[in-house]
């Protein structure tokens, strides 16, 4: 496989930009390839290679790359203008399509990302209930703000550093962890610490430690240890959002959030984040009320029609259907792939996230901690020069999109079988 090119922009980018990149977990050891375009299910990077793509921007792509009905929607906006600093009417349509998808959201506010979501839903969660501590979940990672660098998951643990210098210890004294399936251990934390408790804030599945499934009635006894212990529960969507159902996790399992942050797919591969929940909680945001949060890009125009151009269209085209089914095809093929070889690793999938753990599946944090991230990086390499690309880290999980064909899946659970065989 050729990378010259790559391997030359990784040489000057590492004397420009830290570690080489403008996100940590793309810097792929040695070097990342450098991408020229991406359509459908394949990303073709500058030395003329072609992958199919389950990293799929980390989240966003659920369509593919490119869908053209998103692309004509973007197109149409451009003309329009990009930026007005007014409000726009499809912020009010957007906001009705997502209080009707989920149930727990009566009011919502656009932001630009994820963090951003995540950051504004626990000050918000602090000044409804005028407590200063949080509860977070061990691996759990809800963007790259001071409160939640804690045993953060993703590229923080990839790199090795879960807790980042630079946060004063002053700032994260009020972030408490608790592992992951663990209820005992949750309602005990709760219930010390009720009164200085603002909330707890977990992914409902966790994707930044590997793919984390909650176990049975696990997210139903912590919506009620929150509920008996009058802390607000935020469940951080921003992964599973339109992805698990349209109404995310909360509607898949059945549990209602007080907040829910959203991010990704709810963009359409532009940048967004949404957070939102109940009337009298979201009423204490600014202007209408106290809890300050302001952006300038915050409801653009173009991350919202691209956003609610693809929301439409899953729902419209039954995409979850799809992406599902083809999910479960790549994940039963490749566990007889893992069953046909010597390699201890393991595989995990729910609609259309999977990972495979180079070690056994893990139930929390400290489980994934012990999977061979090294052998890991020699599959990644392996795959690659198979025409495959996941993920550059076992603590990411694959995506799979609408555009995702059969022969992709064929391809790929095969090449899966060919490099498991030469690690
Ligand atoms: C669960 C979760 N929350 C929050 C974030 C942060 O979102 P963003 O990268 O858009 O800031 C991420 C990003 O991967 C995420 O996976």
């Amino acid at each position: 496989m050729e990378l010259e090119r790559s391997k030359k922009l990784y040489e000057e980018a590492l004397k420009l930009l830290p570690g080489g990149v403008s996100s940590p977990v793309r810097a792929v050891k040695p070097f990342p390839f450098y991408t020229a375009y991406a359509k459908e299910s394949k990303i073709y990077d500058v030395d003329g290679n072609c992958y199919i793509d389950y990293c799929l921007a980390y989240g966003p792509l659920i369509l593919g790359h490119a869908n053209p009905v998103v692309k004509e929607a973007i197109a149409e906006q451009l003309e329009k203008g990009w930026l007005y600093g007014t409000p726009i009417e499809l912020e009010v349509e957007y906001a009705k399509l997502i209080t009707k998808l989920y149930d727990s959201i009566e009011m919502l506010r656009f932001v630009n990302t994820g963090s951003e979501a995540t950051m504004a839903a626990i000050r918000l969660a602090r000044g409804f209930t005028g407590r200063n501590k949080i509860l977070k979940v061990e691996g759990s990672f809800h963007g790259a703000h001071d409160a939640v660098l804690v045993k953060a998951g993703s590229g923080a643990t990839t790199h090795g550093i879960p807790n980042s210098a630079g946060v004063p210890p002053n700032f994260v004294k009020n972030t408490l962890q608790v592992p992951f399936n663990d209820v005992e251990a949750l309602a005990e934390i709760v219930e010390k610490n009720r009164d200085d408790l603002a909330c707890v804030i977990m992914e409902p599945v966790m994707g930044n430690a590997g793919l984390i499934l909650p176990e049975k009635d696990y997210l139903k006894e912590v919506r009620k240890i929150t509920e008996e212990n009058d802390v607000l529960l935020i469940f951080d969507e921003v992964i599973t959002g339109f992805r698990l159902a349209l109404g995310g996790a909360q509607e898949y399992y059945g549990v209602k959030a007080d907040l829910t942050t959203l991010g990704k797919i709810a963009g359409g591969g532009l940048p967004i984040g949404i957070f939102g929940g109940r009337r009298e909680i979201m009423e204490l945001i600014a202007p209408s009320g106290p809890v300050y949060q302001a952006g300038t890009f915050s409801g653009n125009p173009l991350s919202l029609i691209a956003g609610y151009t693809t929301v439409k269209f899953i729902m419209e085209n039954k995409v979850l259907e799809k992406v599902n089914r083809t999910t479960e095809a790549i994940a039963e093929g490749i566990a007889d792939q893992i069953e046909d070889s010597n390699i201890d690793c393991s595989i995990g999938y729910i609609a259309s996230m999977f990972c495979v753990y180079f070690g056994e599946t893990p139930k929390n944090y400290a489980d994934a901690l012990k999977l061979d991230k090294e052998k890991f990086l020699k599959f990644f390499w392996e795959l690659l020069k198979e025409g495959i690309f996941f993920p550059p880290s076992q603590y990411e999980c694959c995506f799979v999109s609408y555009a995702h064909s059969e022969e992709d899946v064929e391809r790929t659970v095969e090449a899966v079988g060919v490099c498991l065989r030469r690690l």
